[in-house]
């Protein structure tokens, strides 16, 4: 899961993967990153820790990493939510089948349409739920094709 800060979008992605694939009891890793270094070291904004804490799916404990270009060999699927990420991430690849692996996360709830996780930051509580709404349905159709 990958978004700019790792603070605030990618952590809850994570943290809600993780919740359900704990559940359905699958061996699967999930990391999340930043395609920036401004707030590594940092735990999720206290805002989407106290959204996620609400509905269920603490993410308090994840501390934010830059995104680095092992992360191609170490994971099978990279999943952003903006278009920016994308770019950045793309940058990166350094061939065909690494860029096969990065997906915009809201393709899997919303097919072909390049819909983009709304950056919350400079916003207010509003923008937090609805990106909770967002990538908790995103997580759903991506824990069912992880199932099968
Ligand atoms: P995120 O949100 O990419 O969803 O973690 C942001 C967090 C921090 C900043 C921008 C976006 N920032 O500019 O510091």
């Amino acid at each position: 899961m990958v978004c700019l800060g790792n603070i605030c979008r990618s952590p809850l992605a994570d943290g809600l993967l993780r919740k359900k694939v704990a559940e359905a009891g699958l061996d699967i890793e999930v990391d999340s990153a930043g395609t920036a270094a401004h707030h590594v070291g940092d735990a999720p904004d206290e805002r989407m820790q106290a959204t996620a804490k609400a509905m269920g799916c603490p993410i308090d404990d994840l501390r934010a990493r830059q995104f680095v270009v092992q992360d191609y060999d170490q994971f099978d699927r990279i999943l952003v939510m903006d278009q920016s990420n994308r770019q950045n991430v793309l940058s990166l690849a350094r061939s065909a089948e690494d860029e096969a692996k990065v997906e915009m996360i809201l393709n899997l709830s919303h097919p072909n349409q390049d819909l983009e996780v709304p950056d919350p930051y400079y916003g207010g509580d509003q923008g937090f739920q609805e990106v909770y709404q967002l990538l908790d349905e995103a997580t759903d159709v991506l824990l069912n094709e992880l199932k099968n």
